[in-house]
């Protein structure tokens, strides 16, 4: 589990951290902030270096567009999804945790 301040979150703009040991691309969207893993399925390639667009993060090198809700990618060149973590926000306080399922 991984706490950050929401206030250092800039819409638009993917965060790199890391969640035990694993890099997390971390995006504000509005009110909202997701969580997924950092790496393109696509190549080696941070995805927080790229854009967040609505609910969509878009890889630098190719242009794939992740759903950050989902993790599936909506465009080529990248055809397998990427992981998605838990979030909960309590005020300034976002928590991030792995899924039941990966504990
Ligand atoms: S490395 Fe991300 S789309 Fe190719």
């Amino acid at each position: 589990m991984l706490e950050v301040s929401f206030a250092s979150l800039v819409p638009g703009r993917p965060t790199k951290v890391n969640l035990d040991g694993q890099d997390v691309c971390l995006a504000r969207v509005g009110e909202e902030v997701f969580a997924v893993g950092d790496l393109c399925s696509h190549a080696d390639v941070s995805l927080s270096e790229g854009e967040v667009e609505d609910h969509f993060v878009e890889c630098w090198l190719h242009g794939s567009r992740f759903d950050l809700r989902t993790g599936e990618p909506e465009s080529f060149p990248a055809t397998t999804a990427i992981p998605v973590y838990v979030t909960s926000r309590d005020g300034d306080t976002v928590t991030i945790s792995l899924p039941e399922n990966r504990k």
